[in-house]
Formats: C-alpha cells, structure tokens, sequence
C-alpha cells in the first residue's frame, strides 16, 4: 500500500497517451502508440507486435517499468517502477541497409539529448555511441536491434530502445553501476516524463522521415569523447587509444598508441575519468 506522499508523487508523473500526445508535432498525430505499467521489455514488445502490424510503419511502446530491461551485450538495464521512462520504436519498410542501422542510434542519441535540454536546464552530452551523460552520469542507454531483410540489403524492421532514468531509483542504483548512472532530476515534475516521451517522439521522428544526416553535426558537437584518451574494449581485450572523430556512417575513428588508425563499426570504450 502506498502512502499519501508516495500516491501523489506517483499522480503528478503518470504515464499519459493522451499527455503526450498533446505534446507531439501536429504532423504526428496519426503514430501509433502503446502504453503499459509494466511489460517484460520494450523492445521485445516491439519484436512481438513486428509479425502483426500491417498498417504502421512506426509505432511506439512505452513503459513505467520492465522486468526484464535489455542493455547491449547481453547486459541487464535496471527499468524500476515509475522514475524511469522505457520506450521503444517499432520502425518497419526503412530506407536503411544492415550497415547503416547505426545512424538510427545516432539519431535517438541526439533526440534524448535535445529532449532532455527541453524539460530541463541540464546539458546532455553524448559516449559514442549509446549512451547519454548529464552532470558526468549516464542517464539514458540505447539498445538498437535490427532485423535485415532476406530479399534485398535493407532491414524489414528495427526496434530502437531507449531507457532514461528520469529519477532516481527509490531503493537506489544498482552495486554495479552505483558509480556511473544517475537521473535527469533529483525531485518529481509535473507531467514530466510525458513531456520527455513526446519531445524524444518529434525530434526522432523528424530526423528519420528526413533521410539526411543532419543530426551528425550535433552528435559530434555532444560527443564528449572527441579528442580524449579512451581505452576501446574488444572481447577480453583492452587498448589504449585517442578518439578523433565520428565519420558520416556514425563509426568512430581512434588512433591506438602505436599510431595506426582504425575505424570502429560499435563496441565498447572506458574513459578514465567516468570509471
Ligand atoms: C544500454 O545502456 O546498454 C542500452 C539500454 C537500453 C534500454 C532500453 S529501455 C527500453 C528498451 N527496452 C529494453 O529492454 N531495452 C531498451
């Protein structure tokens, strides 16, 4: 049973569609979109409903929790009840090939940034290549899964998840990601987490119905590992290099210590300063 503080912090931030529609950009008034309390996964929702849906190409699921929250490589993503925001894009009939499934990452990066900017007077910056920061924390983590077509090099469909902690947790983070995750605010705001779903909407629909790369420019521009020394994990292996740029397909290009350049499609880096 909850108490009265807890029933009216939990009233002032409920899950809305109708909220958050009336956030949206009129040209997205016919999207559709799902809300749940609790589901296992978003994205596996989205994989559920790909096989039925026949007349949306674009359908969103949201949720004020998950049990069973995916992150990438195989890792969990802690999804608590009500202060976090779960949403994820079904995305079918794409203009994109297999290869080119990372610009969607690239272009739900920028989006979260732009909508965190919009509810907050935080600055949002982003790890090549998925992950969120605000005050040196990471807020939001995004898992693209994308399923390439068997007739022709495009995909038939993609899921793209995004996971933010707008709170933080009531019973606290995690032991194993006490260190590096944090919430967009440290109090609940009125309406906000259907603010944030509806401005991640319109800045994510606009980049993907464009089909250009505007959105490239400001990813570098948030990129905070740009110029810094990172060390890129692959497998069980580590080496140290410098992150020097984010090319036009979204891939980072590092130089190792020895010099040689290397452009990397996705994976992993550490920088010593986020631990
Ligand atoms: C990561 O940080 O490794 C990516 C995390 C992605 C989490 C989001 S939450 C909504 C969607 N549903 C999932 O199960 N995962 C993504």
């Amino acid at each position: 049973m909850l108490t009265d503080k807890e029933n009216h912090e939990k009233n002032i931030d409920s899950l809305s569609e109708n909220e958050i529609r009336s956030f949206l950009n009129s040209s997205l008034k016919d999207i559709k979109i799902e809300i749940f309390d609790s589901v296992d996964s978003t994205n596996n929702i989205c994989q559920q409903i790909a096989g039925d849906v026949v007349n949306e190409s674009e359908y969103v699921v949201i949720s004020s929790h998950q049990t069973k929250g995916k992150g990438r490589h195989g890792r969990n993503f802690f999804s608590p009840s009500d202060t976090g925001l779960y949403m994820s894009f079904l995305l079918k009939n794409l203009p994109y090939s297999a290869e080119e499934a990372a610009k969607l990452t690239t272009m739900a990066a920028v989006s979260v940034c732009e909508a965190i900017e919009e509810v907050s007077d935080k600055e949002a910056f982003v790890k090549w290549v998925n992950d969120i920061y605000v005050s040196n924390r990471k807020v939001c983590g995004i898992l693209t899964e994308a399923t390439p077509s068997l007739k022709e090099n495009k995909l038939e469909y993609a899921i793209v998840g995004i996971g933010i902690n707008v709170y933080m947790p009531e019973t606290g983070f995690p032991q194993e990601i006490l260190n590096k995750a944090g919430a967009v605010f440290d109090n609940k705001v009125m309406n906000v987490r259907n603010r944030l779903a509806a401005y991640v909407i319109n800045h994510f629909m606009n980049y993907y119905k464009a089909e250009t790369i505007d959105y490239l420019e400001e990813y570098r521009r948030r990129c905070f590992i740009l110029g810094q020394e990172i060390t890129v994990v692959s497998g069980n292996e580590q080496r140290k290099a410098t992150a020097i740029d984010i090319d036009d397909s979204c891939r980072l290009i590092v130089r190792y210590d020895n010099g040689n350049i290397k452009t990397l499609y996705s994976g992993e880096i550490l920088l010593p300063s986020l631990s």
